[in-house]
């Protein structure tokens, strides 16, 4: 009892202060623009929130910079989802009702957009994904969009690139069956593979989080394929290909969007040499509004070892998320749930780091993706697949 007052009582203090601060808000806070952002900064799939996330921040303080919108700050309210199910509706809900944020900018991960989206769509706040590509993230309603390419289109690109560069006949698929993303992917290939001509010998699942993939990689050796496609995130990914290399599997593995991160690297190390993966941007592809955000996020971020951190799809489509909701912030003149949707739905080639985006009618943009080779630990660019 004794302990827990005088814990009580600093804690109490500590209170009063910050209320005190909270009442204190300069008038330009309290009229400050709310945008509500979702992301994964901790946990699972961390690089992904954090890098998502850099590319968010960099994109407000940009507009700030400039003056705001309709005169006014925009102050971004982020909330970490801790990579875990049940989190997005949690703090999504908090933005909300809460904070009272004019739109959301979220998630990475299609599940967890999944999740989130329902309640913007019953609270009429548009919801911006940058990133997730499943397509039924969109089809939740007319409050959520996406500035990426969907599932389909990844799932294609990479059936091509299976037939064509490693020509492959027959492909072994290796699905996360608690990931929207893996599952939908997985589909999406194997249907544009099977159109190719290919055979898919062997179709197993593994659950996000796994530690032992050894089963499922022995089966997969007795099949027998050219190739091995992996619709995964990075962290599960890099274990798979640690355990299929200690098992004697060398032929080529690849994947999408997923397996982007420097973690893929770290852990999977030699295990990932050239593997290959598909993705929306890479900073080698020198654009102008590229160059331009390259130099700007290494000098506002660093890697964990302080040196200037090289942007990756992440955080050009989260910066390119905030644009485009500022650029309908700015059509609309309001903030007003409904006229934002409405601008936000008529956005046509708007000119980002990742290209140009236009809304299409289901609430999706069409873009090129690029494929990507690990190679000396690094990420190298192969080439661009468009539409
Ligand atoms: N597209 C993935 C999903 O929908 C997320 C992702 C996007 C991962 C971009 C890496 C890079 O779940």
């Amino acid at each position: 009892m004794k302990k827990w007052r005088y814990f009580f009582l600093p804690a109490l203090m500590l209170g009063m202060a910050l209320g005190f601060t909270g009442c204190k808000k300069s008038a330009e806070d309290e009229q400050a623009i709310k945008v509500g952002e979702f992301a994964s900064l901790t946990g699972k799939e961390a690089t992904f929130g954090i890098s998502s996330h850099e590319g968010t921040l960099l994109a407000v303080e940009d507009l700030n910079a400039k003056g705001g919108l309709l005169g006014k700050k925009v102050e971004l309210l982020t909330e970490d989802d801790l990579s875990k199910a049940g989190e997005p509706a949690t703090v999504v809900n908090k933005l909300i009702s809460r904070d009272g944020v004019v739109a959301i900018l979220g998630e990475v991960a299609s599940s967890r957009s999944l999740e989130a989206a329902p309640i913007c769509q019953e609270a009429h706040i548009p919801m911006i994904s940058p990133s997730s590509t499943n397509p039924k993230v969109t089809e939740t309603g007319d409050y959520i969009f996406r500035v990426c390419f969907i599932d389909p289109f990844q799932g294609t690109v990479m059936a091509n690139f299976a037939t064509k560069t490693l020509k492959a006949k027959k492909v072994a698929v290796f699905t996360d069956v608690k990931s929207d993303y893996s599952k939908g992917l997985a589909k999406f290939f194997k249907e544009g593979f099977i159109a190719n001509g290919g055979a898919i010998v062997v179709e197993l699942d593994y659950n996000g989080g796994d530690k032992d993939f050894k089963a499922e990689l022995t089966a997969i050796k007795s099949a027998n394929p050219d190739a091995i496609f992996i619709p995964g995130y990075y962290t599960d990914v890099a274990l798979i290909c640690i355990q299929a290399k200690q098992l004697g599997l060398s032929v080529p593995i690849f994947g999408g969007d997923g397996w982007e991160s420097d973690q893929l690297v770290k852990i999977g190390q030699d295990a990932v040499e050239g593997t290959y993966f598909s993705t929306h941007y890479a900073p080698d592809v020198a654009t102008e509004n590229s160059k331009k955000f390259v130099a700007d996020y290494q000098k506002r971020w660093k890697t964990a070892e302080g040196a200037p951190k090289l942007p990756d799809a992440m955080a050009a489509l989260g910066y390119d998320s905030a644009m485009i909701l500022a650029d309908a912030i700015k059509r609309a003149g309001t903030t007003d749930g409904p006229k934002v949707r409405d601008a936000l739905a008529a956005t046509k080639e708007f000119d980002g780091v990742t290209g140009k985006t236009t809304i299409n009618e289901k609430r999706d943009a069409t873009k090129s993706a690029v494929i990507l080779q690990v190679k000396g630990g690094t990420f190298h660019y192969v080439e661009t697949v468009n539409p």
